[in-house]
């Protein structure tokens, strides 16, 4: 019998999100998750917000029935080997750790481990997020049935089979957001050469970002369908396409994916 329901071994941005989002769903309560960090000062941040909190690793692993892996990809050799010497009964493990694969979890907690591995995105805070979700062969499809629920309170979620789906997902929904930002930036900075004030070109963009995405998400018209709705024959906005075009804007941005993915690839070695 564990004492926890829900751990998280790294406790930053993202393990807090899902914590925060999962506890305001009502899945539980926050003296029902322990949560680890090394450093002090974030471990009596959380303990403020009333969850059990140390700086052990293998505590979470053992007393907790679901462990959630937060910390960078890059930390995972300093976390794994200590949690694969644990006894007792094995935790379900939730990793959300980009690139990280089944096989060198697997090495490392044994294969019976049940493991599923989600690619979260920070719109998720809002419970706007997007995560797509895998399972390993020790994970039953009850266990990922009940971390898609999880998911499912912060937003929208995608089941794959195949795990290298995961990281050919990561530039579409878990990179995207830092995509998206960058287009919003390049409008703002645009509109201040037009002496339109940043609060001003800002909300006027976000708005008609969202807008834009609920108007593709009907899923009456294709994409190539709405820009055309758009562009009148010699107007505004066809004008401004042409440079997408003759700059190669869907070459580009193949590129950008591309290359996000190969990322993801070479974090997995
Ligand atoms: N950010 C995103 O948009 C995004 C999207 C998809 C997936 N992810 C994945 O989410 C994971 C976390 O990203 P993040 O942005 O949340 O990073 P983060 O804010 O840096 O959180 C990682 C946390 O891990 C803790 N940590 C590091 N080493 C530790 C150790 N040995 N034992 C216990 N805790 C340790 C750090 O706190 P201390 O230093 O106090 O220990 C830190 O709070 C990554 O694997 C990333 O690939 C992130």
């Amino acid at each position: 019998m564990k004492k926890y329901r829900f751990g998280v071994i790294g406790a930053g941005n993202m393990g807090m999100a899902i914590v925060r989002g999962a506890v305001g769903a009502g899945l539980f309560a926050p003296e029902q998750a322990l949560l680890c960090n090394r450093s002090a000062q974030k471990r009596a941040a959380h303990a403020a917000e009333g969850y059990a909190v140390t700086d052990d690793n293998t505590q979470v692993y053992t007393q907790c029935e679901t462990v959630l892996l937060a910390v960078k990809p890059q930390n995972f050799d300093a976390v794994l080997p200590a949690l694969g010497l644990c006894g007792g009964e094995k935790p379900l493990v939730v990793s959300i750790a980009a690139g990280v694969s089944f096989a060198k979890m697997e090495a490392a907690l044994g294969a019976d481990t049940a493991i599923i591995r989600v690619m979260p995105n920070t719109p998720l805070m809002l419970g706007a997020g997007a995560a797509q979700l895998v399972k390993n062969a020790a994970a039953s499809a009850e266990q990922l049935a009940a971390v898609r629920t999880l998911f499912d309170t912060m937003g929208v979620t995608a089941v794959f089979e195949e795990e290298r789906m995961l990281n050919e997902v990561i530039p579409y929904a878990g990179s995207a957001p830092a995509y998206l930002y960058a287009f919003a930036d390049a409008m703002v900075q645009s509109a201040a050469q037009h002496g339109i004030a940043e609060a001003d070109a800002l909300s006027m963009f976000c708005q008609t970002m969202i807008g834009s995405a609920q108007m593709l998400l009907r899923g009456d018209k294709t994409p190539a369908e709405l820009i055309s709705a758009v562009c009148s024959p010699g107007g505004t906005t066809l004008e401004g396409m042409k440079v997408l075009e003759d700059r190669k804007f869907y070459e580009i941005v193949a590129e950008m994916c591309d290359k996000c993915i190969a990322r993801a690839y070479e974090l997995g070695k």
